[in-house]
């Protein structure tokens, strides 16, 4: 089976005051149809970068990205991508800021409010459709603004380390939560953390990035059938060993 989507040798150089700097050597990494990747690394090791270039924010010196088997030089409006601060407008209420993208791109705005509304239930914002952001909790805040990525229709869906601000409980909620998301849809997924546990609850597999330059030093897959239970997580021995092994990786 051909994947979903194919990077080669990506390289790309930050150009600024005269000086280079590059933030990616060489990154290679297949993601297939439907699978869930999780990728960590040190700070700065380019993970943000990676997936600008991915969703085509950016274009790298060197180097070639397919999707569905096809190389494409422009990848604007193939591929999701919600970035790290991914913040929703104050001023616009919970189907207004989700309709943003659509609405941005001179679509039907009916449609898509319709559409939002279809899809509030899902993604536990039912009745919420005319709140504004501050009168709701971090965890729906959170579920909106990746209502207002999904609403871009494409099944490829980049996330930049979505839970990094919220508190342990409402993570481990919406770990559950994005999973079934994610079989519900059938996405292929494509998440940033820098938390080792998150990434192994949550992927396929795990991708390691290096220092920078950043290119992908380590994959784990990861052996736990889905679903994946609280206490898998959490307390065995399998899941200890493997943790090990990322900061290992990470530490080399
Ligand atoms: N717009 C930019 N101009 C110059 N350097 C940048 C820019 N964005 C990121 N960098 C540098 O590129 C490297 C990788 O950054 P980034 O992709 O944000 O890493 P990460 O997301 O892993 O923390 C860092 O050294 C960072 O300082
Ligand atoms: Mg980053």
């Amino acid at each position: 089976m051909s994947p979903k989507l194919d990077i080669k040798n990506i390289t790309q150089t930050y150009r600024e005051a005269g000086h280079k700097l590059t933030a990616l050597q060489d990154v290679n990494l297949t993601v297939q149809d439907g699978e869930f990747v999780t990728i960590i690394g040190p700070s700065g090791s380019g993970k943000t970068t990676l997936l600008e270039v991915i969703v085509g924010l950016q274009q790298p010196d060197k180097g070639t990205i397919a999707i569905n088997d096809k190389v494409m030089q422009s990848r604007l409006g193939h591929v999701a991508y919600m970035p790290q601060d991914d913040a929703l407008l104050p001023w616009r209420t919970v189907v207004d800021n989700v309709v943003l993208g659509p609405e941005v791109r001179g679509q039907n705005r009916r449609e898509a409010v319709k559409r939002a509304r279809e899809l509030l239930p899902l993604f536990g914002l039912e009745g919420f459709d005319g709140a504004f952001p501050t009168q709701l909790s971090g965890g729906m805040r959170q579920r909106a603004a990746f209502l207002r990525t999904f609403m871009a229709g494409q099944d490829i869906i980049l996330l930049d380390e979505p839970f990094g601000a919220l508190d342990a409980q409402t993570r481990r909620d919406l770990h559950e939560w994005l999973l079934d998301i994610w079989q519900h849809f059938s996405y292929t997924i494509l998440f940033v953390t820098h938390d080792v546990e998150e990434a192994i609850y949550l992927g396929d597999r795990v991708v390691v990035l290096s220092e920078r330059p950043g290119t992908v030093k380590f994959e784990l897959s990861v052996p736990f059938a889905r679903p994946r239970l609280e206490t898998v997580k959490r307390f065995s021995p399998e899941m200890m060993e493997l943790e090990a092994r990322l900061f290992e990786a990470l530490r080399t």
